[in-house]
């Protein structure tokens, strides 16, 4: 649709392909759009697509990000990917009260994370469980994190 009035009608196009909690988005240094998703075959996976109006449109799947945790019954779940000047950065959860990221320079995107990460929060599964997600905030200097808090 290309007007917000005309979302309620849109049709809706399955893809082929399952896609776990996917988040899709367009990377404008390369003029591309990427869907990012989990159990794909390593911990996150992602497909390119220069047209998203074609649900099967999509390259084959690559690897996002190949590392394992540890203490965590799901593995990484719930990638987050955003980017500033430098870097592009992965977010993830793994309902064990972690939330974990990675980076890579943001020449190198989209491509692989690799499998390194560091452990940037710790609490309890309570107050840090899953589906993290990580915006700018335009015009301020910060950058906001929601988490899902199961307790
Ligand atoms: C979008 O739809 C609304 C409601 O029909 C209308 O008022 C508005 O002008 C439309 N905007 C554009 C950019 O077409
Ligand atoms: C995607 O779906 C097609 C058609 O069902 C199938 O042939 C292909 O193996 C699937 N690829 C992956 C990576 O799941
Ligand atoms: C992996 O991450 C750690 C921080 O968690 C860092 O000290 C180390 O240099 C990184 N290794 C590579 C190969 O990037």
């Amino acid at each position: 649709f290309s007007n917000y009035s005309q979302m309620g009608s849109a049709s809706q196009n399955a893809m082929n392909n399952a896609t776990v909690a996917p988040s899709l988005f367009y990377f404008a240094p390369r003029n591309i759009w990427v869907l990012a998703y989990q159990w794909g075959g390593p911990a996150f996976s992602y497909r390119t697509s220069t047209d998203p109006t074609n649900p099967n449109g999509w390259s084959a799947a690559q690897t996002l990000f190949s590392g394992s945790i540890t203490g965590s019954g799901t593995g990484p779940i719930d990638q987050a990917v955003i980017g500033d000047g430098t870097n592009m950065y992965l977010f993830f959860a793994g309902d064990n009260g972690k939330i974990y990221r990675a980076s890579m320079p943001i020449g190198n995107f989209p491509g692989s994370f690799g499998s390194n990460y560091t452990t940037i929060m710790s609490d309890t599964t309570n107050n840090l469980f899953e589906a993290v997600q990580v915006y700018k905030l335009q015009g301020l200097n910060k950058y906001l994190m929601i988490v899902e808090a199961i307790g």
